[in-house]
């Protein structure tokens, strides 16, 4: 059935001329089909460069809103119109605005887990891999509001030093993630490095070697000499770095790390967005220009090259 579902699916790509673009979390057999693998950032740039009339994005809706917005010529699908991201509805266009008459003066950063209504009230965007530098590059004095992750905002004005006006969303996926895990795991594999996602607890946070998104986990993965990894972020990503390097352990801090909307695209959602072109992702008129601007903005920024080792 799969080897014959995976064939159909390849068959449609090149008859479509289309691509399959996946999220790190997403489940393995998914991540098997894909042309292009990646954190948030690494996606937004995967979509900027992208030769082909179709994307089929495996992810959750705001990362193929914002290859959609980046792609206004090309037909975006998400095989699953119901994948959202949660953290992205913890913030809404009204609570922005109320944030910003409180602080008229400050910038807003906004995380691109958000919808694209709250991306265009913003100066500019973010992701994990490229908060603090983002932040930086805000003119120093300045206040900010950073929206919706309440621990992003948290670990960024940390390492930046910076004056931040935090809202109060969460990822519910991460902060099931507990201190007592790591301290358990770090007790059965002592010679065992610890790398947790900056969504994570400030609890989390501290007991960790090293912070980053999941790009940069990969990355640490490939150049760190510790022959184990404990994996503070959603499940899915141990399915790679297992790929990526077969003579490294990789223990997740907890296997209910789960994010339920990443795991909702299969193998067969992914065929029928090719044959029947579902679900087409359209970015609203009226918010499309200023959102597109506060993601240039950022991309214009650029990558922090590693994670932050504490
Ligand atoms: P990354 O950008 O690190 O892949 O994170 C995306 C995300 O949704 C984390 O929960
Ligand atoms: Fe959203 Fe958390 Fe899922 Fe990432 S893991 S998509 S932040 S709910």
């Amino acid at each position: 059935m799969t080897g014959r579902t995976t064939d159909r699916i390849e068959r449609l790509k090149r008859e479509r001329n289309a691509v399959i673009l996946a999220h790190n979390y997403q489940v393995d057999s998914v991540q098997d089909l894909t042309d292009y693998r990646g954190d948030s950032l690494g996606l937004s740039r995967a979509a900027t460069e992208v030769d082909a009339d179709v994307i089929v994005f495996c992810g959750v809706y705001f990362m193929a809103e914002t290859a959609a917005l980046l792609n206004p010529e090309r037909t975006v699908l998400i095989p699953e119109r119901d994948a959202g991201c949660p953290m992205a509805r913890m913030t809404d266009p009204a609570r922005v605005r109320q944030l910003k008459a409180q602080h008229p003066d400050a910038a807003v950063v906004t995380y691109v887990n958000s919808t694209a209504a709250v991306k265009a009230l913003s100066d500019v965007c973010c992701t994990s891999s490229n908060a603090v530098e983002v932040v930086n590059s805000i003119e120093p004095g300045r206040p900010i509001i950073f929206t919706p992750d309440q621990h992003l905002g948290r670990y960024v004005a940390e390492q930046t030093g910076r004056e931040m006006i935090l809202d109060r969303g969460y990822c519910p996926t991460h902060v099931r993630i507990r201190p007592e895990h790591i301290i358990k795991l770090r007790r059965l594999y002592p010679d065992a490095e610890v790398m947790v996602h900056p969504e994570c607890r400030a609890e989390v946070i501290e007991v960790a070697d090293v912070v980053t998104s999941t790009g940069g986990m990969l990355r640490h993965a490939r150049e760190t000499e510790a022959p184990a990894l404990i994996v503070g972020t959603e499940v899915g990503l141990v399915y790679r770095l297992g790929q990526e390097n077969p003579n490294k352990e990789f223990i997740p801090a907890t296997t209910a790390a789960v994010c339920p909307n990443m795991k909702r695209i299969t193998v067969g959602s992914v065929l029928r967005a090719l044959e029947d072109m579902q679900y087409e992702v359209k970015v609203a008129e009226d918010v499309r220009e200023p959102s597109l601007r506060a993601i240039e903005r950022m991309l214009e920024i650029g990558a922090r090259p590693a994670g932050a080792q504490r």
